[in-house]
Protein backbone atom coordinates (compact mmCIF):
# COMPACT_ATOMS: atom_id res chain seq x y z
CA UNK A 1 0.00 0.00 0.00
CA UNK A 2 2.77 2.65 1.22
CA UNK A 3 4.39 1.42 -2.18
CA UNK A 4 1.53 2.00 -4.37
CA UNK A 5 1.36 5.41 -2.83
CA UNK A 6 4.56 6.52 -3.20
CA UNK A 7 4.65 5.28 -6.96
CA UNK A 8 1.24 7.43 -7.14
CA UNK A 9 3.06 10.66 -5.59
CA UNK A 10 6.03 9.60 -7.94
CA UNK A 11 3.44 9.66 -11.05
CA UNK A 12 1.63 12.92 -10.35
CA UNK A 13 4.70 14.63 -10.19
CA UNK A 14 6.60 13.53 -13.19
CA UNK A 15 2.83 14.62 -14.56
CA UNK A 16 3.21 17.73 -13.09
CA UNK A 17 6.44 18.44 -14.92
CA UNK A 18 4.19 17.78 -18.21
CA UNK A 19 1.50 19.67 -17.29
CA UNK A 20 1.28 21.46 -13.85
CA UNK A 21 2.48 22.35 -10.61
CA UNK A 22 1.19 19.72 -7.46
CA UNK A 23 0.13 21.15 -4.31
CA UNK A 24 0.38 18.74 -1.55
CA UNK A 25 0.07 21.05 1.77
CA UNK A 26 -2.32 19.48 4.18
CA UNK A 27 -3.71 20.65 7.47
CA UNK A 28 -1.09 20.14 9.99
CA UNK A 29 -3.23 21.20 12.72
CA UNK A 30 -5.28 17.51 13.09
CA UNK A 31 -4.74 14.17 11.22
CA UNK A 32 -7.54 15.01 8.46
CA UNK A 33 -7.29 11.64 6.81
CA UNK A 34 -8.13 9.64 9.86
CA UNK A 35 -11.59 7.25 8.54
CA UNK A 36 -13.65 9.66 11.43
CA UNK A 37 -12.53 12.78 11.03
CA UNK A 38 -15.33 14.79 9.82
CA UNK A 39 -13.78 17.11 7.75
CA UNK A 40 -14.70 20.79 8.04
CA UNK A 41 -14.21 23.93 5.21
CA UNK A 42 -14.45 27.40 6.47
CA UNK A 43 -15.97 29.03 3.41
CA UNK A 44 -15.26 32.75 3.84
CA UNK A 45 -17.16 35.43 1.56
CA UNK A 46 -17.30 39.07 0.89
CA UNK A 47 -20.57 39.21 -0.12
CA UNK A 48 -23.91 37.96 -1.22
CA UNK A 49 -25.04 41.22 -2.56
CA UNK A 50 -24.37 40.41 -6.52
CA UNK A 51 -26.73 37.36 -7.20
CA UNK A 52 -23.61 34.88 -8.42
CA UNK A 53 -22.75 34.74 -4.99
CA UNK A 54 -25.22 33.09 -3.64
CA UNK A 55 -25.10 30.23 -6.52
CA UNK A 56 -21.33 29.94 -5.76
CA UNK A 57 -22.87 29.71 -2.14
CA UNK A 58 -24.81 26.72 -2.71
CA UNK A 59 -23.14 24.71 -5.26
CA UNK A 60 -20.21 24.71 -3.17
CA UNK A 61 -21.89 23.61 -0.35
CA UNK A 62 -23.91 20.73 -2.24
CA UNK A 63 -20.93 18.98 -3.63
CA UNK A 64 -19.01 19.49 -0.09
CA UNK A 65 -21.86 17.87 1.22
CA UNK A 66 -21.80 15.24 -1.77
CA UNK A 67 -18.16 14.63 -0.50
CA UNK A 68 -19.01 13.90 3.20
CA UNK A 69 -17.12 17.55 4.15
CA UNK A 70 -18.96 19.97 6.17
CA UNK A 71 -18.92 23.32 5.50
CA UNK A 72 -19.08 26.41 8.18
CA UNK A 73 -19.63 29.65 6.10
CA UNK A 74 -19.77 33.67 6.67
CA UNK A 75 -20.52 36.48 4.64
CA UNK A 76 -18.42 39.61 5.88
CA UNK A 77 -21.15 42.13 4.18
CA UNK A 78 -18.04 44.04 2.11
CA UNK A 79 -16.43 44.59 5.77
CA UNK A 80 -12.44 43.59 5.88
CA UNK A 81 -12.45 43.62 9.76
CA UNK A 82 -15.61 41.78 9.69
CA UNK A 83 -14.26 39.16 7.22
CA UNK A 84 -10.63 38.59 9.41
CA UNK A 85 -13.01 37.82 12.47
CA UNK A 86 -14.89 35.44 10.24
CA UNK A 87 -11.23 33.44 9.58
CA UNK A 88 -10.22 33.38 13.16
CA UNK A 89 -13.55 32.13 14.03
CA UNK A 90 -12.72 29.43 11.44
CA UNK A 91 -9.06 29.07 12.77
CA UNK A 92 -10.84 28.49 16.38
CA UNK A 93 -13.60 26.08 15.15
CA UNK A 94 -10.66 23.83 13.56
CA UNK A 95 -11.37 24.07 10.06
CA UNK A 96 -8.86 21.55 7.60
CA UNK A 97 -9.23 24.05 4.88
CA UNK A 98 -10.35 28.02 4.41
CA UNK A 99 -11.77 29.19 1.05
CA UNK A 100 -11.65 33.19 1.10
CA UNK A 101 -13.09 35.26 -1.50
CA UNK A 102 -11.59 37.88 -0.17
CA UNK A 103 -13.09 41.82 0.35
CA UNK A 104 -10.00 43.09 0.17
CA UNK A 105 -7.41 41.24 -1.63
CA UNK A 106 -4.36 42.81 0.20
CA UNK A 107 -6.22 43.24 4.03
CA UNK A 108 -7.11 39.42 3.44
CA UNK A 109 -3.14 38.61 3.48
CA UNK A 110 -3.45 38.66 7.51
CA UNK A 111 -6.42 35.96 7.09
CA UNK A 112 -3.85 33.61 5.53
CA UNK A 113 -1.10 34.51 7.44
CA UNK A 114 -3.53 33.09 10.72
CA UNK A 115 -4.68 30.57 8.89
CA UNK A 116 -0.82 29.36 8.20
CA UNK A 117 0.13 29.78 11.83
CA UNK A 118 -2.84 26.88 12.81
CA UNK A 119 -1.17 24.95 10.11
CA UNK A 120 -4.18 25.58 8.18
CA UNK A 121 -4.04 25.79 4.38
CA UNK A 122 -5.68 28.76 2.76
CA UNK A 123 -7.44 28.41 -1.35
CA UNK A 124 -8.25 32.41 -2.91
CA UNK A 125 -11.86 31.74 -4.63
CA UNK A 126 -12.46 34.17 -7.60
CA UNK A 127 -10.61 36.71 -6.58
CA UNK A 128 -6.48 36.88 -5.15
CA UNK A 129 -5.37 37.23 -2.19
CA UNK A 130 -2.07 39.79 -2.64
CA UNK A 131 1.01 39.53 -0.90
CA UNK A 132 0.75 36.24 0.52
CA UNK A 133 2.04 32.59 1.15
CA UNK A 134 -1.70 31.57 -0.81
CA UNK A 135 -2.09 27.87 -1.40
CA UNK A 136 -4.08 27.76 -4.68
CA UNK A 137 -5.62 30.06 -6.39
CA UNK A 138 -8.77 29.01 -8.15
CA UNK A 139 -10.55 31.68 -10.90
CA UNK A 140 -11.81 32.29 -14.46
CA UNK A 141 -9.48 34.10 -16.74
CA UNK A 142 -10.12 37.44 -15.45
CA UNK A 143 -7.64 39.19 -17.88
CA UNK A 144 -9.75 37.59 -20.56
CA UNK A 145 -13.17 38.65 -19.33
CA UNK A 146 -11.74 42.61 -19.25
CA UNK A 147 -10.51 42.05 -23.16
CA UNK A 148 -13.44 40.01 -24.14
CA UNK A 149 -15.67 43.02 -23.06
CA UNK A 150 -13.76 45.84 -24.52
CA UNK A 151 -13.69 44.20 -28.12
CA UNK A 152 -17.35 43.21 -27.73
CA UNK A 153 -17.63 47.08 -27.15
CA UNK A 154 -15.32 48.42 -29.74
CA UNK A 155 -16.92 46.52 -32.04
CA UNK A 156 -20.28 47.48 -31.49
CA UNK A 157 -20.63 50.92 -31.52
CA UNK A 158 -22.08 53.03 -34.06
CA UNK A 159 -19.24 53.16 -35.94
CA UNK A 160 -17.64 49.95 -34.97
CA UNK A 161 -13.73 51.04 -33.81
CA UNK A 162 -14.69 54.29 -33.50
CA UNK A 163 -16.73 56.39 -30.20
CA UNK A 164 -16.37 58.17 -27.39
CA UNK A 165 -16.64 55.79 -23.91
CA UNK A 166 -16.59 55.95 -20.39
CA UNK A 167 -15.32 53.10 -18.49
CA UNK A 168 -16.50 52.21 -14.71
CA UNK A 169 -14.02 50.01 -13.35
CA UNK A 170 -14.80 47.77 -10.31
CA UNK A 171 -14.29 47.77 -6.52
CA UNK A 172 -10.50 49.07 -6.10
CA UNK A 173 -10.05 46.93 -3.54
CA UNK A 174 -10.78 43.59 -5.46
CA UNK A 175 -7.36 42.38 -7.68
CA UNK A 176 -10.10 41.01 -10.03
CA UNK A 177 -11.19 44.48 -10.35
CA UNK A 178 -7.76 45.65 -11.83
CA UNK A 179 -7.65 42.21 -14.21
CA UNK A 180 -10.85 43.31 -15.65
CA UNK A 181 -9.18 46.65 -16.60
CA UNK A 182 -5.78 45.69 -17.70
CA UNK A 183 -7.83 43.05 -19.96
CA UNK A 184 -10.02 46.38 -21.05
CA UNK A 185 -6.82 48.20 -21.76
CA UNK A 186 -5.22 45.56 -23.60
CA UNK A 187 -7.86 46.11 -26.32
CA UNK A 188 -7.76 49.44 -25.93
CA UNK A 189 -4.89 50.94 -25.68
CA UNK A 190 -4.16 51.01 -29.41
CA UNK A 191 -7.50 52.45 -30.19
CA UNK A 192 -6.93 54.96 -27.86
CA UNK A 193 -3.29 55.86 -29.22
CA UNK A 194 -4.67 56.10 -32.44
CA UNK A 195 -7.86 58.63 -31.42
CA UNK A 196 -10.24 56.50 -32.15
CA UNK A 197 -11.74 55.86 -29.16
CA UNK A 198 -11.76 58.62 -26.16
CA UNK A 199 -12.32 57.92 -22.92
CA UNK A 200 -14.50 60.60 -21.84
CA UNK A 201 -15.04 59.52 -17.94
CA UNK A 202 -13.92 57.09 -16.07
CA UNK A 203 -13.67 55.88 -12.28
CA UNK A 204 -13.92 52.84 -10.35
CA UNK A 205 -17.67 52.10 -8.36
CA UNK A 206 -16.35 51.80 -4.63
CA UNK A 207 -17.42 48.07 -3.54
CA UNK A 208 -18.86 47.30 -7.27
CA UNK A 209 -22.11 49.01 -5.91
CA UNK A 210 -24.74 49.79 -8.61
CA UNK A 211 -25.26 53.26 -6.76
CA UNK A 212 -21.92 54.19 -7.36
CA UNK A 213 -21.91 53.08 -10.93
CA UNK A 214 -24.90 55.54 -11.35
CA UNK A 215 -23.34 58.36 -9.87
CA UNK A 216 -20.40 57.81 -12.08
CA UNK A 217 -23.06 57.77 -15.56
CA UNK A 218 -24.28 60.44 -13.80
CA UNK A 219 -21.48 62.53 -13.67
CA UNK A 220 -20.29 61.39 -17.27
CA UNK A 221 -23.35 63.07 -18.38
CA UNK A 222 -23.14 66.34 -16.35
CA UNK A 223 -19.98 66.61 -17.37
CA UNK A 224 -20.65 65.35 -21.10
CA UNK A 225 -23.88 65.63 -22.09
CA UNK A 226 -24.96 62.68 -23.89
CA UNK A 227 -22.58 62.63 -26.34
CA UNK A 228 -20.75 59.56 -26.35
CA UNK A 229 -21.86 55.97 -27.32
CA UNK A 230 -20.73 53.00 -24.77
CA UNK A 231 -20.30 52.55 -21.05
CA UNK A 232 -17.79 49.37 -20.54
CA UNK A 233 -19.24 48.38 -17.21
CA UNK A 234 -16.78 45.88 -15.53
CA UNK A 235 -20.01 43.63 -13.98
CA UNK A 236 -23.40 43.45 -14.53
CA UNK A 237 -23.83 45.54 -10.97
CA UNK A 238 -22.51 48.36 -12.38
CA UNK A 239 -24.05 48.09 -15.65
CA UNK A 240 -27.77 47.97 -13.98
CA UNK A 241 -26.57 51.22 -11.81
CA UNK A 242 -25.61 52.82 -15.65
CA UNK A 243 -28.78 51.68 -17.42
CA UNK A 244 -30.54 53.27 -14.43
CA UNK A 245 -29.27 56.70 -15.00
CA UNK A 246 -29.43 56.39 -18.44
CA UNK A 247 -33.31 55.62 -18.39
CA UNK A 248 -33.33 59.03 -16.37
CA UNK A 249 -32.24 60.68 -19.79
CA UNK A 250 -34.01 58.73 -22.06
CA UNK A 251 -30.95 57.32 -23.45
CA UNK A 252 -31.31 53.31 -22.81
CA UNK A 253 -30.22 51.19 -25.60
CA UNK A 254 -28.96 54.31 -27.80
CA UNK A 255 -25.58 53.91 -25.42
CA UNK A 256 -24.39 50.33 -25.36
CA UNK A 257 -23.61 49.19 -22.03
CA UNK A 258 -21.03 45.79 -21.24
CA UNK A 259 -21.72 43.20 -18.48
CA UNK A 260 -20.10 40.55 -16.66
CA UNK A 261 -21.86 37.91 -14.69
CA UNK A 262 -24.92 36.43 -16.64
CA UNK A 263 -27.25 37.21 -13.43
CA UNK A 264 -30.82 37.07 -15.00
CA UNK A 265 -31.87 40.43 -14.60
CA UNK A 266 -28.87 41.24 -17.07
CA UNK A 267 -29.79 38.57 -19.08
CA UNK A 268 -33.01 39.95 -19.11
CA UNK A 269 -32.11 43.42 -20.26
CA UNK A 270 -29.68 41.65 -23.07
CA UNK A 271 -32.59 40.09 -24.48
CA UNK A 272 -34.96 42.96 -23.91
CA UNK A 273 -32.29 45.57 -25.31
CA UNK A 274 -31.17 47.88 -22.50
CA UNK A 275 -27.63 46.04 -22.05
CA UNK A 276 -25.30 44.91 -25.02
CA UNK A 277 -24.03 42.26 -23.56
CA UNK A 278 -22.65 40.20 -20.39
CA UNK A 279 -19.94 37.34 -19.81
CA UNK A 280 -20.73 34.02 -18.74
CA UNK A 281 -18.85 32.39 -16.24
CA UNK A 282 -19.67 28.70 -15.49
CA UNK A 283 -19.96 29.58 -11.88
CA UNK A 284 -21.32 26.11 -11.14
CA UNK A 285 -17.92 24.37 -12.57
CA UNK A 286 -16.23 27.09 -10.36
CA UNK A 287 -17.83 26.35 -6.81
CA UNK A 288 -18.05 22.50 -7.39
CA UNK A 289 -14.25 22.27 -8.54
CA UNK A 290 -13.44 24.49 -5.70
CA UNK A 291 -15.33 22.32 -3.05
CA UNK A 292 -13.66 18.94 -4.22
CA UNK A 293 -9.94 20.74 -4.49
CA UNK A 294 -10.84 21.89 -0.79
CA UNK A 295 -11.47 18.16 0.18
CA UNK A 296 -8.38 17.29 -1.59
CA UNK A 297 -6.15 20.04 0.21
CA UNK A 298 -7.78 18.78 3.66
CA UNK A 299 -6.77 15.23 3.28
CA UNK A 300 -3.69 15.85 1.96
CA UNK A 301 -4.06 14.62 -1.81
CA UNK A 302 -2.09 15.74 -4.68
CA UNK A 303 -3.53 18.39 -6.21
CA UNK A 304 -2.75 19.56 -9.97
CA UNK A 305 -2.85 23.32 -11.38
CA UNK A 306 -2.16 24.49 -14.65
CA UNK A 307 -1.76 28.05 -14.32
CA UNK A 308 0.02 30.53 -11.81
CA UNK A 309 -0.40 33.96 -10.99
CA UNK A 310 2.20 36.21 -9.42
CA UNK A 311 0.51 37.79 -6.08
CA UNK A 312 3.37 40.13 -4.82
CA UNK A 313 4.84 37.38 -2.57
CA UNK A 314 5.29 34.00 -4.71
CA UNK A 315 3.96 32.60 -7.44
CA UNK A 316 0.76 30.99 -6.66
CA UNK A 317 -0.12 27.72 -8.68
CA UNK A 318 -3.75 29.03 -9.99
CA UNK A 319 -6.56 26.89 -12.00
CA UNK A 320 -8.31 29.11 -14.37
CA UNK A 321 -11.38 28.44 -15.91
CA UNK A 322 -12.61 29.86 -19.23
CA UNK A 323 -15.27 32.71 -20.00
CA UNK A 324 -18.07 33.02 -22.91
CA UNK A 325 -19.08 36.36 -24.28
CA UNK A 326 -22.72 36.03 -24.35
CA UNK A 327 -25.39 38.64 -26.28
CA UNK A 328 -28.88 38.57 -27.77
CA UNK A 329 -27.87 36.19 -30.70
CA UNK A 330 -26.07 33.52 -28.50
CA UNK A 331 -28.32 33.42 -25.54
CA UNK A 332 -29.98 30.55 -26.03
CA UNK A 333 -26.88 28.33 -26.66
CA UNK A 334 -24.82 29.42 -23.72
CA UNK A 335 -26.84 30.42 -20.58
CA UNK A 336 -29.95 28.80 -21.44
CA UNK A 337 -28.38 25.22 -22.52
CA UNK A 338 -26.01 25.45 -19.72
CA UNK A 339 -29.52 25.94 -17.32
CA UNK A 340 -27.77 28.39 -15.64
CA UNK A 341 -31.06 30.21 -16.37
CA UNK A 342 -34.36 29.22 -17.50
CA UNK A 343 -35.57 30.04 -21.01
CA UNK A 344 -39.16 31.32 -19.57
CA UNK A 345 -37.02 33.92 -16.82
CA UNK A 346 -35.19 34.98 -19.39
CA UNK A 347 -37.52 35.86 -21.92
CA UNK A 348 -40.76 36.98 -19.21
CA UNK A 349 -40.58 40.94 -19.86
CA UNK A 350 -40.12 39.93 -24.00
CA UNK A 351 -43.95 39.28 -26.42
CA UNK A 352 -43.71 35.43 -26.84
CA UNK A 353 -43.83 36.59 -30.94
CA UNK A 354 -40.59 37.86 -30.83
CA UNK A 355 -38.95 35.47 -28.62
CA UNK A 356 -36.92 32.56 -30.42
CA UNK A 357 -37.87 28.87 -29.63
CA UNK A 358 -36.96 27.45 -26.84
CA UNK A 359 -36.13 24.19 -27.94
C1 LIG B 1 -16.13 38.92 -9.55
C2 LIG B 1 -17.32 39.33 -10.38
C3 LIG B 1 -18.31 40.10 -9.52
C4 LIG B 1 -17.61 41.20 -8.72
C5 LIG B 1 -18.53 41.86 -7.73
C6 LIG B 1 -15.52 40.11 -8.88
O1 LIG B 1 -14.42 39.77 -8.13
O2 LIG B 1 -15.18 38.24 -10.33
O3 LIG B 1 -17.93 38.19 -10.93
O4 LIG B 1 -19.30 40.68 -10.31
O5 LIG B 1 -16.50 40.68 -8.02
O6 LIG B 1 -18.93 41.00 -6.75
Amino acid sequence: MKNLSVLLTTLSLILSVLIGIVISRSHTGTDSSSPDHKLLIGLSMDTLQEARWQVDRDVFLARAKELGAEVSVASANSDDSTQIRDVNSMISAGVDVIVIIPHDGQAMSEGVRQAHQAGIPVIAYDRSIQDSDLDLYITFDNVKVGEAQAQYLIDHLPSPGKGRIVRIYGAPTDNNAKMFKQGQDNILQPYIDRGDIEVIHEDWAENWEPANAKKITNAAITNNGSDFHGILASNDGTAGGAIQALKEEGLVSKIIVTGQDAEMAACQRIVDGSQIMTIYKPIKALASTAAELAVSMATGQPIIARGEIDNGFKTVPSIFLPITSVDKSNMMQTVIADGFHSFEEVYRNVPEAERPRSN
